[in-house]
């Protein structure tokens, strides 16, 4: 994306920054995405972009997704969402990675390349490379006319209007609401039932409604934060449905405040990384309200049982004082809180960078889109 400087001024509209100003788009950006694509009558999803008709979407076996940074996330989340509503496997990979390692492209899988700008060049090599032996790709990008749309030829547009700070914001929770909807689609083409499918065509239509309540709390957000900016390391756990999004949360947290934060997955904690707790190492827990719970307490219980200072992100009722900081998330879907916990780390992020005085729009040593080796 190119912009001009001088213009930033007028295109803030009185936001601070840019990242703050396409955090608070993201109701009108995920409304504009699901425009058009929620089919009530049907409890479906429509995306004509893809150019598939039933047929072809049953005969897809396996659906891999790839993109480089927060648009790998994204995927991740995607990934999860196709084997809950289609029971077919799912996974995501990093584009970069991807194209290095002479990949098996199989004929039934459907590829599906994720990038905001549709620039990114180790993405865009990927989709040639699949290409060229014969993969079915499709696009999953922001800005139309670029090059990965194009190479693509088909997809889906995410519709999030213009990003311009370095942190990716109101794309990315395009890219979850989209993926939401190819594996709705997916799953009606096979065995999801009417009355599941529209459990979720009603949970995601009331999503932007949601994103606008935690934006409102935002300074709730802010308050936590600014608890821990002497904190020089955190962790961003998460489980299952909330690992992409402890792992997006941590990369916001990177780049923006340059605070090392490393995301883990709950289960995986006692298996080595429980050794760093103690009252230096702050712990963001996502814990959803859903069938996990119980899971995500114990893991509080035991980083508090080890003296670490636990920041719950939760839309459940959890045991006083567990956790030192409580950031609170409005109840959707169980299977769309991914889309939903998103926002609040991003205001984690953002407060917590804005009180360490850094320059949140133009973080060191990042691009918005690298497009060079
Ligand atoms: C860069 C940015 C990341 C972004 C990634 C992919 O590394 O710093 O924030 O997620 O590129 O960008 P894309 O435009 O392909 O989504």
């Amino acid at each position: 994306t190119v912009v001009d400087v001088a213009d930033d001024d007028y295109q803030l509209g009185g936001y601070p920054d840019f990242m703050q100003k396409e955090m608070h788009e993201q109701p009108e950006a995920m409304r504009s995405a699901l425009r058009g694509r929620l089919d009530e009558r049907f409890s479906t999803a429509h995306l004509g972009g893809l150019g598939l008709d039933p047929r072809q979407l049953r005969s897809i076996q396996r659906v891999k997704f790839l993109g480089c940074g927060s648009a790998y996330y994204a995927g991740q989340v995607g990934a999860n969402l196709v084997e809950e509503f289609a029971r077919i496997p799912a996974d995501a990979e990093p584009a970069s990675e991807f194209r290095y390692r002479n990949p098996v492209v199989d004929p039934n899988t459907l590829y599906v390349a994720i990038s905001q700008s549709g620039e990114t060049i180790d993405t865009l090599a990927t989709v040639q490379e699949l290409k060229r032996k014969g993969g079915q790709v499709i696009g999953a990008v922001n800005v139309v006319g670029s090059a990965i749309a194009r190479e693509c030829g088909s997809g889906i547009f995410l519709h999030a209007g213009p990003e311009v700070s370095v942190a990716s914001t109101k794309a990315v929770t395009n890219m979850t609401v989209s993926f939401a909807m190819l594996a709705l689609l997916l799953g009606r083409v096979r065995d999801l039932s009417v009355a599941h499918g529209k459990r979720i065509v009603e949970g995601l239509a009331s999503l932007p409604d949601h994103l606008t309540s935690i934006l409102d709390a935002q300074q709730d957000v802010a308050d936590a934060a600014r608890k821990y900016t002497d904190a020089q390391r955190m962790f961003f756990i998460g489980r299952v449905r909330g690992w992409p999004i402890a792992r997006e949360g941590a990369q916001k947290l990177k780049e923006i405040s340059y605070v090392h934060a490393e995301a883990y997955q709950a289960s995986e904690l006692k298996h080595g990384p429980l050794a760093l707790i103690d009252p230096t190492m702050p712990s963001v827990v996502l814990v959803p309200d859903d069938e996990l719970l119980s899971k995500n307490i114990g893991t509080m219980e035991q980083i508090k049982a080890r003296g670490g200072p636990v920041i719950a992100v939760t839309n459940a009722e959890i045991p006083d004082g567990l956790a030192d900081t409580v950031i609170r998330v409005p109840h959707s879907e169980p299977e769309l809180d991914p889309i939903l916990f998103t926002i609040p780390l991003q205001l984690f992020g953002y407060h917590l960078a804005a009180a360490l005085g850094r320059d949140i729009d133009k973080p060191r040593n990042l691009a918005k889109s690298v497009t060079v080796e």
